[in-house]
This record gives structure tokens, C-alpha cells and sequence, in this order.
């Protein structure tokens, strides 16, 4: 018998073995500011997905030649290209996932905060068209500074009255990135091996890798090593920017990132129980951080349970009360300007 059901991969699997034929699960994925320096290779890599069936590029300008381009690859994913506000609706149309790494970047001697006046309205507006035309999709924020433009979103989305703290996420999947790649050249480990959760924020001293919950066990020989490292993985971004001289922030790692984060959230669509991911959401954790960048397990809804936070190093706890008061006027910032602007 041919299942017309949308069949998780894993059942669908155990069905062949019965000898049905099923339908596997596809998702359709939108990216938003795909001819950017993120959207380009971070639409090559979903495009590479078994999991995804439809791409569909969107960006102000320069989209068609990226889609053209993209469309040659011999991977099953659809590739459509959307340009302009006009063409918004028909780009979010029936899509799963939302992707969007649409705004301007740093450069040298700027802060992520110093994006806001811009990014801001784009993160707005764009997170509208999601809650008219696709407001049952997950929605991954990559624009900066990421601790206001996720709160942005939250209230955007709680004026059209979709708002679903499980699938909106504020992606800090790089951080984790950065902090697995820098402890295990510190601690000369297989790369493959070393698991970081990074929680907090994502700008400089909200960014607070867990390094007593690194994974394999890692003793650090010293605060300083710890201190250390901290401060490199909060500085990373800072790295890429002035190394690029002008010419941007991180794109490539940074889309490498997204893309593992877009593929964890799809496995996790597709009934995968094993799916962890850390992210910055809208959250009950910590008294008076409407937001946190927390470890979650995803599900088939988008956020399943979110990890609660134990046995913190002392290091680790005044690193934690350092960052409150600047995440929360990120996060209060975000929340007025989309009530006074949207
Ligand atoms: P970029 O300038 O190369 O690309 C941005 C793209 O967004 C451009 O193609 C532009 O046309 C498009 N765009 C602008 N306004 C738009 C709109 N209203 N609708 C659709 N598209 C629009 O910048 P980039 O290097 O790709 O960086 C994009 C953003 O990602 C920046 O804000 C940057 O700070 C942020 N970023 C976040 C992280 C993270 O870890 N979350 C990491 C790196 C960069
Ligand atoms: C990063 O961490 O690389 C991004 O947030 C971009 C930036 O401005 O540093």
C-alpha cells in the first residue's frame, strides 16, 4: 500500500522493511537575504539536504543568478528564486522552515548593537510576511545583534497573534561551533569528539561557553586557561571581522553553522528523539531574561524541553550574573522598538 500520510523517515524506514511502499518526508525551506554573503553558501549547504525538497531563495536583489546557479547541483531539493516585497508571500508559501540571515553585517570597531537601526526594521518586516504567510513554520534568526532582534520577532509575531515560543530561535549554533573547534585544539582532542553548550546571548559577554560541561569530561589545568578560552570564543566574531578588513563578518562558518542548526531542526521535524541543539529562545529559565540561549531538545513541534541549568562552576556563575544586565537591555530594546514601531 502507498501511505499518502507525511511519514517520519525513522517509521518510514521501519515500513519498507515491512515491504510497504511509503512516501518519505521533504521539507520546504525559505531563505531570507539569500544572495548575501550568510545566504549564499548557507542555500549551497540546504540544498545538499536529502531532508528538503523545495528552496526557495529570497532576497532584494541579485537572487535569480544565485538560484540559476544552485539549480544545476544534481541534489533532489527545488530551487525558486523570489525577489522583492511583492514576491515575499509566494516565497513563504507552505514552507516549513524559515531561515533568515538578511541585513547588514560589522564592520572593524563596531558592535552588533551598532547594526540595530537597520537590521531591526528589515528583521521586523520580514518576520510579518512570516506571520501572514507561514505562521506555522520555525523561524531561525541569524540578523544581528541576534539578543534584540529575536525579542523583535516574538513581538512581531504576537501582534498577529502567531507567536509560538517553540519555533522561534535566535541562532547561536556558531558559537557552539567555535567553542567545540578552540577546546579541542587546547586540549588536542578530536574535533569530531568535543561537544560545548553555549548559553546566554550571542555578543561578546553574553556569550558564556559551559566549559565544566564540555563533553568528553575535559579538566581545564587552570582558570586562566579557562579565562582564556572564554574570552576567545566570546571574541571570535570580533576575529573574523577585523581579519575581513571592511569586508564583513563571518559567512562561511557562519553558514556551516546555520546549516547544521537547519538540519538538526528538520531531523527533529522528521521524528529523529535524539536531536540537541543550544539556541537563544524566548524562555522561563532565568527570573527576569525573557530570552536565554539555552540547551533544548527539539521535537516534531520545534523546542521539545529546554535543559535546565546545573551544577554551574563558580567561573561560570559570575559570568553568568556579568551578562544579565546587557542581555536584558538588548532584550528591552528589542521588545520597545517593536511596540512603538510595528
Ligand atoms: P551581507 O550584506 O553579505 O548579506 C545580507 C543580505 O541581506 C544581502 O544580500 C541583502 O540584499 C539582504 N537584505 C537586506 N535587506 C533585506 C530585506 N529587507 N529582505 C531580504 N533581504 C535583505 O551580510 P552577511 O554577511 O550575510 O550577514 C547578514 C547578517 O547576519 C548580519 O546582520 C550579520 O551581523 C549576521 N550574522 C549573524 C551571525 C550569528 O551568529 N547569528 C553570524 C554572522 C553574521
Ligand atoms: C559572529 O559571531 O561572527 C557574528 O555575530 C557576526 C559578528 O558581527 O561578529
Amino acid at each position: 500500500t502507498i501511505s499518502q500520510q507525511r511519514l517520519g523517515r525513522r517509521t518510514a524506514a521501519a515500513a519498507s522493511r515491512k515491504g510497504q511502499v511509503v512516501a518519505l518526508v521533504t521539507y520546504k525551506v525559505a531563505v531570507l537575504g539569500a544572495a548575501g554573503g550568510i545566504g549564499q553558501p548557507l542555500s549551497l549547504l540546504v540544498k545538499m539536504s536529502p531532508l528538503v525538497s523545495d528552496l526557495h531563495l529570497y532576497d532584494i536583489a541579485n537572487v535569480k543568478g544565485v538560484a540559476a546557479d544552485l539549480s544545476h547541483c544534481n541534489t533532489p531539493a527545488k530551487v525558486e528564486a523570489f525577489t522583492g516585497k511583492d514576491e515575499l508571500p509566494a516565497a513563504l508559501k507552505d514552507v516549513d522552515l524559515v531561515i533568515i540571515p538578511a541585513g547588514i553585517p560589522r564592520k572593524p570597531g563596531m558592535s552588533r548593537d551598532d547594526l540595530f537601526n537597520i537590521n531591526a526594521g528589515i528583521v521586523r518586516d520580514l518576520v510579518d510576511a512570516v506571520a501572514q504567510h507561514a505562521p506555522k513554520a520555525l523561524i531561525h534568526i541569524i540578523s544581528n545583534p541576534v539578543n534584540s532582534t529575536v525579542p523583535i520577532a516574538a513581538e512581531v509575531l504576537k501582534k498577529r497573534g502567531v507567536f509560538d515560543p517553540a519555533r522561534l530561535f535566535g541562532v547561536t549554533t556558531l558559537d557552539v561551533v567555535r567553542a567545540n573547534t578552540f577546546v579541542a585544539q587546547q586540549q588536542k582532542q578530536r574535533l569530531i569528539d568535543v561537544d560545548v553548550p553555549v548559553i546566554g546571548g550571542h555578543a561578546g559577554i553574553t556569550i558564556l561557553p559551559l566549559l565544566s560541561k564540555v563533553k568528553p569530561k575535559t579538566f581545564f589545568e587552570s582558570e586562566e586557561i579557562i579565562d582564556k578560552l572564554t574570552t576567545r570564543i566570546q571574541n571570535a566574531g570580533t576575529e573574523v571581522v577585523e581579519a575581513k578588513a571592511g569586508a564583513g563578518s563571518a559567512t562561511l562558518s557562519m553558514a556551516y553553522a546555520a546549516a547544521r542548526f537547519a538540519e538538526s531542526s528538520l531531523r527533529a521535524l522528521d521524528g529523529d528523539p535524539d536531536v540537541y541543539e543550544c539556541t537563544y529562545i524566548a524562555s522561563n529559565l532565568i527570573p527576569d531574561l525573557p530570552f536565554f540561549a539555552s540547551r533544548v531538545k527539539l521535537g516534531r513541534m520545534g523546542v521539545e524541553a529546554v535543559l535546565p541549568l546545573e551544577g554551574l562552576s563558580e567561573y561560570e556563575q559570575r559570568a553568568l550574573e556579568a551578562l544579565k544586565p546587557e542581555l536584558k537591555n538588548s532584550i528591552e530594546k528589542g521588545i520597545e522598538f517593536a511596540k512603538e514601531k510595528a
